[in-house]
């Protein structure tokens, strides 16, 4: 039985595997679960000994017990009002008895740091009414996603120290549409302490999401230590104790492969420099000048010198320290790009100019440089839609390009033949629609800007990300190209007080956009009708597993099914 006929049971209830497996069946069986359970794993592959598919797979067991027993939820909300739905546990109810974890090959080398594709990411499941299941996959990965799903069938007991399903048995296969389905995190405009990243991780990992962009720098701050330049978060963070060290670093991108979350960084550049200028007042040109919106998109002014000897030399020394210890758990490294300020280039006195004629060869120089050094430290290269739509640089073709500006973005960067990565502003950027975050002078102006809205509002709801097709407008022949995508969070007005609501449950949309595809398997739009009831659930999986995810709908809503339509 594939998909249609498991859409259609899905209309009737609230199953909440979320993003959608690619094909599911289910019974209506009763089956509990407690910690008497044994997960037991084949060891994988004898021949290989790589150390961190049993720490993936150990890592994936335990979170199966602490979801299924301490972060579960009593699931009133989606049960007619005031009813008595718990099923009765008796000394004839039947226990999952074991949970058999079979890997079919060993993992790939690099499984703590895997490039688009070096991970087969695909599962099956399978629940008897006897209590047995087994769950199998191609790497641990894989395990840990089937293991995922697993605890999405469960509902913890009101009365009970035990869980149980009503929908056994249960046959599950499935794998991912895209490859990249990620995050963009932007930690400079507003600090976000460890908790909050190790959060974020948890979080995308149950949505099996895969790669954590973490936008570490940018004009406003400089959060990350460098020991070999000290002074650059000395004088560059906000304050002290908003910097993250390299331990602090390190420890999240283990945190992240341990769940398949693969973490990569961007230091952004040349824009989005002036927090360097505290430190490096020298490198920087238009650092902090007025009016600052003739020098740049945003407050602070501030960008590289783009024909200054002294940067070429910053950044070797930079990237030199920086390279080395992001390596063992990274295969990428994001050069940034976006929204370079050529009038800022006037205030250059090594340039002076702010004509393209003058400063393309001057970018291109800069980031030949740049790739270059990425190279021989063996990192793919990410950059901003700028870089190669805009400015028309020539970038290595390994180069993944993320956009941006538009959806249609997407197809220019196809045709030149690189990898692309969705996400535009107009669909799956998470801040926008909350006003505008700078002041507007007194006066005429003011009522000018009345009623101080954003650029690229308003709030882009659930369902309209959950509408984006990655695919739509591209021609079969490159759709390989596109790689995947993120949701973005720009932080002028998120910190840790609001961010979990904002990427929560928003982000979900996206999730299964990008791991389920945006269409059924009849080539139609995925029905928001279908989605939501899943969605609501899953909304409750993630406030169980302590994560602040906003509701969807009032249990009127879910407490009879999918019947606040219009
Ligand atoms: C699948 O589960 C739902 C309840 O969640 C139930 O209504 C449906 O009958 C089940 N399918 C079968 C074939 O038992
Ligand atoms: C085992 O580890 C060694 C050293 O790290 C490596 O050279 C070898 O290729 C590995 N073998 C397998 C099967 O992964
Ligand atoms: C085990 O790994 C070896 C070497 O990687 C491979 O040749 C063999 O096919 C694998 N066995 C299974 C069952 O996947
Ligand atoms: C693993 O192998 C079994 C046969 O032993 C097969 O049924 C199953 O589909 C395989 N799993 C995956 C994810 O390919
Ligand atoms: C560029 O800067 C000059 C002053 O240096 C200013 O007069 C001009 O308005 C700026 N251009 C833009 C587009 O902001
Ligand atoms: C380029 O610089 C000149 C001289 O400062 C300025 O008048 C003009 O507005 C600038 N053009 C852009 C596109 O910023
Ligand atoms: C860059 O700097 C060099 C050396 O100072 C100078 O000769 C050259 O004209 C500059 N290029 C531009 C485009 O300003
Ligand atoms: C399906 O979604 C696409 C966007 O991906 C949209 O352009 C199209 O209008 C939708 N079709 C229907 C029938 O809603
Ligand atoms: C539940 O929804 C159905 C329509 O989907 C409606 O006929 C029924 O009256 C509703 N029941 C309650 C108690 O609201």
């Amino acid at each position: 039985m594939r998909t249609s006929l498991a859409l259609s049971l899905f209309a009737t209830t609230a199953l909440a595997i979320w993003p959608l497996p690619v094909s599911y069946t289910n019974g209506s069986e009763t089956l509990w679960i407690d910690q008497n359970v044994k997960i037991s794993y084949n060891g994988g592959n004898s021949s290989s000994n790589n150390t961190w598919t049993s720490k993936i797979v150990n890592n994936a067991i335990e979170r199966t017990y602490d979801t299924l027993l301490n972060k579960n939820f009593v699931p009133w909300m989606f049960q007619e009002r005031n009813s008595d739905f718990e099923p009765k546990l008796t000394s004839t109810s039947t226990y999952i008895t074991s949970i058999v974890l079979q890997q079919n090959a060993s993992d790939p080398s690099n499984i703590m740091k895997p490039d688009v594709g070096d991970v087969d990411e695909s599962y099956t499941l399978s629940m008897a009414t006897t209590g047995e299941v087994t769950i199998t996959a191609m790497s641990s990965i894989g395990l840990s996603y089937g293991l995922t799903t697993f605890t999405q069938l469960f509902f913890k007991h009101g009365n009970a120290a035990c869980a149980y399903t009503t929908v056994a048995p249960v046959e599950i296969s499935d794998k991912p549409m895209f490859g990249w389905r990620g995050m963009n995190i932007d930690t400079a405009r507003t600090f976000k302490p460890m908790s909050e990243l190790y959060a974020i991780i948890d979080a995308m990992a149950y949505n099996k999401m895969n790669r954590f962009h973490w936008h570490i720098t940018d004009s406003q701050s400089w959060p990350l230590v460098i020991p070999a330049m000290p002074e650059l978060a000395e004088k560059g963070a906000y304050a002290s104790f908003q910097q993250y060290s390299p331990e602090e670093v390190q420890a999240l991108q283990e945190y992240g492969a341990l769940v398949g979350v693969e973490v990569v960084m961007e230091i952004d550049q040349p824009g989005h420099t002036s927090a360097i200028g505290y430190a490096y007042p020298e490198l920087i040109s238009a650092f902090n000048l007025q009016p600052w919106y003739w020098y740049a998109a945003e407050t602070p002014a501030g960008t590289f010198k783009l024909n200054s000897t002294e940067v070429p030399e910053f950044l070797e020394r930079l990237f030199d320290d920086l390279l080395p210890r992001l390596k063992p758990l990274t295969a990428y490294f994001h050069l940034g790009g976006d929204e370079v300020n050529a009038n800022a280039s006037t205030q250059d006195e090594t340039v002076r100019s702010n004509k393209t004629s003058v400063l393309r060869p001057l970018l291109q120089k800069f980031m030949d440089r740049n790739q270059d050094q990425l190279a021989s430290a063996d990192f793919i290269p990410l950059v901003w839609e700028e870089m190669l739509l805009d400015w028309k640089l020539t970038l290595p073709m390994n180069t993944i390009v993320q956009t941006w500006i538009s959806e249609q973005s997407v197809l220019e960067v196809v045709k030149q033949g690189y990898r692309a990565l969705v996400g535009a502003s107009s669909t799956w950027y998470l801040d926008c629609g909350h006003g505008d975050w700078v002041d507007h002078l007194q006066g005429a102006d003011a009522r000018d800007a009345y009623p101080y809205l954003d650029w690229c509002g308003p709030v882009h709801n659930w369902r309209q990300m959950y509408a984006y097709d990655p695919l739509e407008g591209i021609p079969d022949h490159l759709a390989y190209l596109v790689i995947g995508g993120e949701t973005h969070i720009w932080s002028e007005q998120t910190d840790a007080y609001n961010l979990q609501p904002m990427l929560w449950p928003r982000t979900c949309a996206a999730s299964e956009v990008l791991w389920s595809g945006a269409k059924d398997e009849q080539g139609k739009n995925r029905s928001q009708i279908l989605a939501s009831p899943r969605l609501n659930e899953m909304r409750e999986r993630l406030v169980a597993r302590g994560i602040r995810a906003e509701p969807v709908q009032m249990p009127y809503c879910t407490q009879n099914g999918t019947q606040c339509v219009q």
